[in-house]
C-alpha cells in the first residue's frame, strides 16, 4: 500500500496537468496514517498548506485536529487526510472544474489504494466532487452515503465555516459538527 501511494505521490510532485502547478510552492499530497479506516477529504491547500506541503495545517486544520481530539482520534494514529486538489488555487479561490478534473485521478487512486471504511467529505467543494448530486452541505451533512469499495461516506461542515460561526447553541454549525463527529466515532468503533 505504501509503495503504491508513493508512486501516486511521485506523479503528483511532477504533475503539470493544470495551471496551478506554476504557482505552487509545494504539492500537498496527504498527512496522517495510511493504514487507516478513516479518510478525510478536504477542499484544497491554502497558504500554510502550500508553504509546508501538508494538508490542514492552518487555523482550520488546528480546529480539525481539536474536533478529532474530542473523540480520541488523531492524524498521528487514526486518520488519513487529503484534499480534492493537491495544489493551492491563487488567493484561496474555489478550485475550477477543470482543476478538479485534472486532479481527480489522484484522489480516486488514493481512495482505491487505501480502501477506507469511512470517508469524511469535508465542506461543499469536496461534496461537489464526491457526491455531485447532493444539493448542499447543510442538507447532506450528518448522513451516511455509500462510497467506493463499500465505504461509508459522511459529509461534514468544513472547519473554516465553523471558525466563522462562533455559537455553540443547539442547532448551530458547531453543535451539529459535534453530533456528526460523535456519530463518526460510533461507526468507527463498530468497523
Ligand atoms: N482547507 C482544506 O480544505 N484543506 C486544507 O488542506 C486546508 C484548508
Amino acid at each position: 500500500m505504501y509503495e503504491k501511494l508513493n508512486e501516486i505521490k511521485e506523479k503528483c510532485l511532477n504533475c503539470k496537468k493544470c495551471p496551478l502547478h506554476a504557482s505552487r510552492t509545494n504539492v500537498v499530497f496527504s498527512d496522517g496514517v495510511a493504514n487507516s479506516k478513516l479518510v478525510l477529504v478536504g477542499e484544497a491547500p491554502g497558504y500554510w498548506e502550500d508553504m509546508k506541503g501538508l494538508p490542514f495545517v492552518g487555523r482550520a486544520g488546528q480546529l480539525l485536529d481539536k474536533i478529532f481530539e474530542c473523540v480520541n482520534l488523531s492524524r498521528k494514529e487514526h486518520v488519513y487526510i487529503c484534499n480534492t486538489i493537491k495544489c493551492r488555487p491563487p488567493e484561496n479561490r474555489n478550485p475550477l472544474p477543470e482543476e478538479k478534473e485534472a486532479c481527480k485521478e489522484y484522489l480516486d487512486k488514493q481512495l482505491e489504494i487505501l480502501k477506507p471504511k469511512i470517508i469524511l467529505i469535508c465542506g461543499s467543494v469536496a461534496l461537489n466532487s464526491l457526491l455531485p448530486n447532493e444539493k448542499g452541505i447543510t442538507r447532506a451533512r450528518g448522513k451516511w452515503f455509500d462510497g467506493p469499495n463499500g465505504a461509508k461516506m459522511m459529509p461534514i461542515f468544513h472547519p473554516s465555516y465553523l471558525l466563522r460561526n462562533d455559537s455553540r447553541e443547539k442547532g448551530s454549525p458547531k453543535w451539529l459538527m459535534w453530533q456528526d463527529i460523535k456519530e463518526v466515532k460510533r461507526m468507527y468503533d463498530t468497523l
